[in-house]
């Protein structure tokens, strides 16, 4: 019996669908439960940054969860397989009007994603005040809170309508399916049948 952990909403929806496929069963979860029990699996419903805890910790075997998320997190877990769903980038964005000037000495970023803006501008050699925020990032620059965001850009939609645009792209990323070192070694074949189906299932 494997657990998986999955981040809730379209991500979580469209893994079971995967699962679905490849199993030939239905895996629907009841109006508010958070678990679903079945004779394979069990599947639990968790915020998509809390994905990785709960599969470092063994709480679950498997998880699903963004490669932007993984990084941020910088967890010990194993990358087993690339879902293919998900697929967004992590970009620095500004007001239409105003450019990425890696020459100054200091940039402020508002973002949820702080390793990842840290990582990026030390690279740069450039000094970053981060401004850590929980969502509606792109207002930031809007109202001189930050110079510039670091956020997910999945359609770009959300940075258009509020007069921004993209300057740089940091990563790419897509949901991928983790394990733990633990379970990958007292579950490694139940783990493997799993990966091997579903990853023919995904090439099909
Ligand atoms: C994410 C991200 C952007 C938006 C990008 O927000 O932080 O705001 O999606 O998508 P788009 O490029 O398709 O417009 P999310 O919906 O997760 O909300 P939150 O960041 O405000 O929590």
């Amino acid at each position: 019996m494997l657990t998986i952990a999955l981040p809730k909403g379209r991500i979580a929806e469209e893994t079971l669908d995967i699962f679905e496929r490849t199993f030939g069963q239905r895996f629907l979860f009841e109006d508010r439960k958070l678990i679903l029990k079945t004779d394979a699996f069990t599947f639990l419903l968790v915020r998509n940054q809390d994905v990785p805890a709960y599969v470092l910790h063994q709480a679950a075997d498997l998880g699903v969860v963004g490669l932007d998320v993984l990084k941020e997190k910088e967890m010990d877990l194993m990358q087993l397989l690339d879902l293919g769903i998900g697929r967004c980038r992590v970009c620095i964005g500004m007001k239409n009007e105003d450019e990425l000037d890696l020459s100054r000495p200091e940039i402020t970023v508002a973002t949820k994603m702080e390793k990842i803006t840290r990582e990026y501008f030390s690279s740069k050699a450039m000094a970053v005040n981060v401004i850590k925020l929980y969502g509606s990032i792109e207002l930031a620059p809007l109202v001189g809170l930050a110079d510039a965001i670091v956020d997910i850009v999945e359609t770009g939609t959300t940075m258009k309508q509020n007069g921004l645009k993209v300057v740089e792209t940091i990563m790419h990323s897509s949901a991928h399916l983790i394990a733990n070192k633990n379970s990958f070694i007292s579950k490694k074949e139940e783990i493997l049948t799993v990966y091997k189906k579903i990853s023919d299932n995904i090439k099909a």
